[in-house]
């Protein structure tokens, strides 16, 4: 059967040149590797392309930070994303950036386009603007007093104590988080891109196959809602392309950073002339191009960038795949509880593949979160890959090399097992195809389990124990190697490297998907080497020990075994730092539950004043209101006030212990009275 080779370019979103790559990225990149490995392994012409995206006001300020040009922070950034990225195996054809020359060329290229096919429009608008750092502020560089609430350096539109959403213009007493200064409103001149112009083409665009139909009725509701002008220009400074014709404006960075895939693409191209450029993004090309991103982007790929390009004459995307957000033990990444783990820091303590097939297990084709539960990634992948898979292996060698030389049968032993295993081959490619890698997954250890299975009811050791059964034992042996290159094949996509160990292991070329179709027989494997080891418990707390924010110094951290209880000692102060603290023996009057809170008690102080503190305590999960009235206790009386959502929390008590039940308030002796300083 021959089948026509497909053209497939394939895309992830392009990382932000100001951070490092971290495990909740991961998903995105080992996700599109896995699905681009298992299009080679078919056999047709896939290409992966990414680049960094190196533009916007976060690069430009965080490059004036550190004291260095934007250029400079680019490379530096661009040599860490790529070593991070070989780090997992992932394996761009191509990894470019949106600063490069390729990209300048397309964005104006497309921008004219738009232009002579009258879909830009300019209108002045009035913005915030700081008169010290003579620029305009993005929303996010402005803080202020939360205009509902009234608690203090609230960022942007919305205020993290008590949720309320709002224009940054309602922000009270507001100021530029670069300089300080209060911003004043000031207009400008900017260009935008005719949306509302494209509304029929993308309403029925975005209603076929191009999207998860998850995605498809999220955009309906913007449809609902009305499409908006997009305003794609910035004004100097700003780190990105002028705008052609436009002396001070610049390309608002999400009008460029889509571009970048072609811009990558187009590099490539110029280096591997096999490849055409125009082929694959021609307005009536047949070739296909997949955009895979995280949810939170799906508004600039399935309206902007259709839109984008359709507006200048090129193809739409032929999908864009959308994936959740990852959390780890259920919650979000969080710094503090060491679970915002960078690429680099899991690559220094664990194998990488262990969370490529982990993933790999967790991913289907929906947009459903993502959790790394840690205890489970650990039984996982022990049980899956070291236990089921790595095992048939270690089971069958040994006896092969010792008694054959490594020779393996000339026959296959159970050609229905080993037909029934091939079939499976084409419900997992399938799979595969669909990106429902965890059912993909399941299927193959469905498969190892049979195969483990196999081995037992066989029971080769006992065989070769009785005299003339040599041959019998090495066609059990030998079936099992079979099935378990088999089981490799399907797992190549997942776990490049181990496939790779086990190819020599076979001593045969690199698998592809075909090769399933017929057994190894009459071959000599070599010597059988561990070809994954298993996770070790250890590892995983030092990785969570040295992702937890920046306590101690690095050095000591990886050489100290982890007491994952025992939370870091912080960074020292002086100690003017601590005498500015004012402890004070306090007598709780009343102690009062929290009308919404899970964990608050309200409490009211006594301090020797002659007003009496209120202050809001994490410790209803240890104490009972009733049992704490009356008794003393010792608070940081000089803790600056601080608006909550239950009302103002004037100080702090303090406590010891793990939490939970476990906490005690600090309980002084008799003789302390109100108000008495603790020294
Ligand atoms: N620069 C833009 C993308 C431009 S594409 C033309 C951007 N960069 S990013 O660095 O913030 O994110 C890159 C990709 O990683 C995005 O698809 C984003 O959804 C994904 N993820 C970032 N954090 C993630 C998780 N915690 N979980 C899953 N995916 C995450 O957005
Ligand atoms: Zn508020």
């Amino acid at each position: 059967m021959s089948v026509k080779q497909r053209h497939i370019l394939v895309t992830s979103a392009l990382p932000y040149a100001n951070g490092s790559i971290h495990l909740g990225h991961l998903v995105e990149y080992i996700q599109t590797d896995i699905w681009v490995r298992f299009q080679k392994m078919q056999g047709q012409r896939c290409t992966y392309v990414c680049a960094d995206d190196a533009h916007g006001t976060p690069i430009m300020l965080r490059a004036q930070k550190e004291g260095i040009s934007p250029e400079a922070l680019i490379a530096r950034t661009d040599k860490e994303h790529r070593a991070d990225f070989a780090g997992f195996y992932v394996d761009f054809d191509n990894f470019h950036s949106t600063h490069s020359d390729e990209n300048r060329e397309l964005a104006e290229t497309i921008y004219k386009k738009l232009r002579a096919n009258g879909y830009i429009e300019t209108r002045t608008i009035e913005q915030a603007y700081d008169p010290e750092k003579e620029m305009f502020l993005p929303d996010r560089f402005i803080k202020g007093t939360c205009p509902r609430c009234g608690a203090e350096d609230q960022y942007g539109d919305n205020c993290e104590v008590c949720g309320a959403t709002y224009a940054p213009t309602e922000l009270k007493h507001p100021v530029s988080a670069i300089s300080g200064a209060t911003p004043i409103q000031k207009k400008s001149e900017h260009y935008f891109f005719n949306l509302p112009a494209l509304e029929p083409m993308l309403r029925e665009w975005t209603r076929g196959k191009h999207m998860q139909p998850e995605i498809s009725n999220k955009l309906n509701e913007w449809f609902e809602s009305g499409l908006q002008q997009w305003d794609i220009s910035r004004d100097a400074p700003y780190f990105g392309f002028e705008i052609p014709d436009a002396p001070g404006k610049y390309f608002y960075v999400w009008l460029d950073a889509p571009m970048g895939y072609m811009a990558s693409f187009k590099n490539l191209c110029d280096k591997d002339k096999s490849l055409n450029f125009d082929d694959y993004w021609k307005a009536d090309s047949d070739y296909e191009v997949y955009h895979f991103i995280g949810k939170d982007i799906a508004y600039f790929h399935t309206l902007f960038w259709p839109a984008t390009l359709h507006g200048a004459g090129y193809r739409k995307p032929s999908a864009v795949f959308c994936h959740g957000f990852l959390t780890v033990n259920n919650q979000k990444m969080s710094k503090s509880r060491g679970t915002f783990i960078t690429a680099r820091t899991y690559l220094d303590n664990l194998n990488p593949e262990y969370l490529r097939y982990y993933f790999a297990a967790k991913l289907g084709s929906g947009i459903d979160d993502i959790d790394l539960n840690l205890e489970d990634f650990t039984l996982r992948v022990n049980s899956d890959l070291v236990g089921k898979v790595v095992n048939i292996a270690s089971r069958c060698a040994g006896y092969i090399n010792k008694k054959f030389a490594g020779r393996l049968d000339p026959g296959c032993a159970a050609p229905e097992l080993y037909n029934d295993f091939v079939t499976a081959g084409d419900k997992i490619a399938a799979l595969y195809e669909k990106r429902e890698f965890g059912h993909a997954m399941r299927e193959i250890m469905a498969l190892a389990d049979r195969t483990n299975e196999y081995i037992d009811e066989q029971k080769p050791w006992s065989l070769s124990k009785e005299a003339g059964k040599e041959s019998e034992v090495l066609a059990i042996y030998s079936m099992g190697i079979n099935l378990f290159r088999l089981l490799m094949i399907y797992l190549k996509p997942v776990l490049p490297k181990m496939a790779e160990a086990s190819e020599a292991f076979l001593h045969i070329e690199p698998l592809t998907w075909a090769d399933s179709a017929t057994p190894l027989t009459d071959h000599t494997i070599s010597k059988f080497k561990p070809l994954m080891t298993r996770i070790e418990q250890e590892k995983i707390d030092r990785m969570v020990y040295a992702s937890q924010e920046n306590l101690t110094p690095t050095h000591i951290k990886k050489e100290r075994t982890a007491t994952m209880n025992i939370e870091p000692i912080a960074e020292q102060i002086e100690f003017d730092d601590f005498a500015k603290i004012d402890l004070r023996i306090a007598r709780i009057v009343k102690a009062d539950h929290v009308e919404g809170a899970d964990k608050l008690l309200q409490l009211t102080l006594d301090i020797g004043e002659d007003k009496t503190r209120n202050v809001f305590a994490g410790i209803k999960s240890a104490y009972a209101p009733e049992d704490l009235e009356g008794k003393l206790t010792v608070m940081v009386a000089n803790l600056k006030p601080r608006k909550m959502r239950f009302g103002l929390s004037e100080g702090m008590v303090m406590a010891a212990g793990p939490g939970g039940k476990d906490l005690w308030i600090l309980e002084p002796h008799e003789g302390a009275q109100p108000g008495m300083r603790v020294k």
